[in-house]
């Protein structure tokens, strides 16, 4: 039910290496048929239990399988907004979302100042995690950093795009650079499909 659309053992796809050289094809492919593929093996494992713990009334199973679900369910959640947040240097959509930048600059001051707020929000991250661009029904946009797999799940939150700060994203290609990992990232990131996703927020009616 968790399937991911290719299966595990998909070679490296055009997408990939049109990532290139931002992000290297083999990054993209061992992290979609490996790191993807787990949380998804693991969230559908957890479910079932989940179910039969249900089944059984067993509410302390239920208790002991929050972590799992937690840990791989985001981690299956973050890596499809993740996918979707990345498209080619050249395309239209890293080129796009101009109604949505303009929004980011009004609130941000402008779009350097919102990419360099995003970095310094990364770069102080400890450990594993994710920076968000998310959208609140009251209209403000904010930057989130979340860490291990937590997702974001507040009620109304829409999250526009994800950046991957598991050394996973990067090791192989920028080893400990992470400031690299990110300059380079930001080229790549698909502004029509955050755009798309600004467009279906909801909004608080007042
Ligand atoms: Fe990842």
């Amino acid at each position: 039910m968790h399937g991911l659309n290719q299966s595990a053992s998909m070679l490296r796809s055009k997408w990939m290496e049109a990532l290139e050289p931002q992000i290297s094809a083999q990054i993209m492919e061992i992290h979609h048929s490996k790191h993807h593929q787990t949380y998804v093996n693991n969230l559908n494992a957890a479910t079932k239990q989940l179910q039969e713990a249900v089944a059984a009334n067993d509410v302390v199973r239920q208790i002991a399988l929050q972590k799992a679900i937690n840990f791989n369910g985001g981690g299956h959640v973050n890596h499809s907004i993740f996918w979707k947040s990345l498209t080619p240097s050249s395309s239209d959509g890293a080129k796009g979302g101009a109604k949505l930048k303009e929004e980011i600059a009004k609130q941000f001051g402008s779009l350097d100042e919102f990419k360099a707020k995003l970095k310094a929000d990364l770069l102080a991250l400890q450990g594993s995690g994710w920076a968000w661009l998310v959208s609140y029904p009251d209209g403000t946009l904010k930057i989130e950093v979340t860490s291990n797999q937590d997702a974001i799940s507040a009620p109304g939150a829409v999250t526009l795009l994800g950046i991957d700060f598991w050394e996973h994203a990067y090791y192989i290609q920028y080893y400990n650079n992470k400031a690299a990992y990110f300059d380079n990232l930001w080229e790549v990131l698909n502004w029509d499909f955050a755009e798309k996703q600004w467009a279906q927020r909801p909004l608080a009616k007042y």
